[in-house]
């Protein structure tokens, strides 16, 4: 991609993880390179902006208690299938679930689903349908290029102007080939593409490696998509999780400022973090073929110990959000935190602890309640759907966090 070399006059260029914080900071002839970076002196600056979202909801939700109803149908069922068993003490008798808990601990009232019926069957408890010939679009990549279309009409975008695709979720299709390729064959876009894995941060990562391929110049368009369809890695059998995740697909496009429409989110400024933990585990994958003696034991699906995560991911993230947010001088600046959407309670904290004092709806939207836990998704769908009441110059954060541990921040700020 030949991109037109142009300065970027403007103030509030967009700072990446490599730039040095300065509050003041507007150009890059102001710019101290950090060692072992790049001489950006000599490099004309390009600014990466988020020019639209895209959405994709299954029109098919299930309720808590509809899913409590078949949960406890299951549990019921197991219970007098195993009543001997249970009685010699050598099978655990099953608890039933209940909504009041579902709500009351994870803030979740519903899901969105693509397979309903086969959930919500006590006899299956797992999504169904036909498996596709390799001539079809997959189930996944399909419901990417839904969200993918959503952004690109927003932004007034044909498929010949992206240069890229990523696809950041959770779990792909299958190792190869790459969604991403698959989704940008789909829409007809020429150039490159490849799918990322971050687990629920995914598409912060996603949008993170977007504004680097645009400032670099290797690209001056990309999608960043996100299909979850966690429904598909959940045990619903599993009354300590059956409760949190849902399906959709989000799309961002990131693209250079000159192309951008006048409406679109500066990226102020991003920030990544990894740190390793068994907290939240799935270990499917494809060498469960070497051991098939546990090739279908509960760890091969997600798994988590959700106390602890909480525990030990709320003061992380809320550190990472102050401590960017005081780098970028936003400190005390933030109007709107687009949160990872996995507990009401994890934001509620996150949230006091950024802002100093308990947000409101408003400050942190939420949309757990009818969506539930959708991955990498999750903080894209508050930001796609709380975000065009904000006004030009507004500033906010979308930020993720979950297995790995992995947690990430864009802020962004609004333009016209
Ligand atoms: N219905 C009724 N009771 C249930 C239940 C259900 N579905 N599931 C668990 N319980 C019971 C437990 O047995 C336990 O009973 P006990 O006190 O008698 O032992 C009690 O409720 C509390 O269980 P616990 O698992 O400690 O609940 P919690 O308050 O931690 O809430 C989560 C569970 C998963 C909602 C919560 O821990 C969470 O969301 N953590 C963050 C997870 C996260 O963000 N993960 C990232 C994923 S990407």
């Amino acid at each position: 991609v030949n991109l037109p070399a142009q300065a970027y006059a403007s103030s509030n260029l967009a700072l990446s993880t490599t730039l040095p914080s300065s509050p003041g900071f507007h150009g890059s002839k102001a710019c101290p390179n950090p060692p072992g970076t790049l001489n950006r002196h000599a490099m004309t600056e390009i600014v990466p902006v988020i020019s639209a979202t895209g959405l994709y909801t299954p029109p098919d939700s299930i309720s808590n208690e509809e899913l409590v109803e078949s949960f406890n149908a299951y549990v019921a069922r197991f219970n007098a299938d195993h009543a001997a068993e249970i009685a010699a003490g050598t099978v655990n008798e099953l608890q039933p679930s209940s909504a009041e808990f579902i709500e009351k601990a994870s803030g979740i009232k519903a899901r969105h689903v693509i397979s309903k019926a086969p959930i919500l069957d006590p006899a299956i408890m797992a999504p169904r349908w036909a498996e596709r010939p390799n001539e079809e679009i997959s189930v996944l990549a399909e419901i990417g290029v839904a969200a993918a279309r959503d952004a690109l009409a927003r932004a007034g975008r044909d498929a010949a102007d992206i240069d890229a695709v990523l696809c950041a979720a959770s779990n792909m299709q299958r190792p190869y080939p790459a969604m991403a390729i698959e989704i940008q064959a789909a829409l007809g876009i020429e150039g490159f593409a490849f799918d990322m894995n971050v687990a629920c941060s995914s598409a912060t990562f996603g949008i993170q490696t977007a504004a680097d391929y645009v400032r670099a110049g290797h690209a001056r368009s990309v999608l960043v998509v996100s299909p979850e369809i966690c429904s598909g890695h959940l045990n619903w059998r599993d009354r300590d999780s059956h409760f949190i995740f849902g399906d959709v697909a989000t799309a961002v496009l990131v693209e250079a400022v000159e192309m951008a429409p006048p409406r679109h989110w500066e990226i102020v400024g991003t920030r990544l973090k990894t740190v390793f933990s068994n907290n939240i585990r799935n270990n499917f994958g494809f060498l469960n073929r070497a051991t098939p003696e546990t090739a279908g034991a509960a760890d091969k699906l997600f798994v988590q110990e959700g106390r602890k995560v909480f525990k030990e991911v709320v003061p992380m993230v809320a550190a990472m959000i102050a401590e960017e947010a005081d780098r970028l001088g936003l400190q005390g600046a933030l109007r709107r935190l687009w949160l990872h959407q996995a507990n009401q309670g994890m934001n509620r904290l996150i949230a006091q602890r950024v802002l100093g004092h308990e947000a409101n709806d408003d400050e942190s939207p939420t949309v757990l309640d009818t969506y539930g836990n959708t991955s990498s998704a999750g903080s894209i769908i508050a930001f796609h759907l709380h975000s065009e009441d904000l006004a030009p110059g507004d500033t906010g954060v979308i930020c993720s966090f979950g297995a790995g541990y992995s947690a990430g921040t864009v802020f962004v700020r609004k333009v016209a």
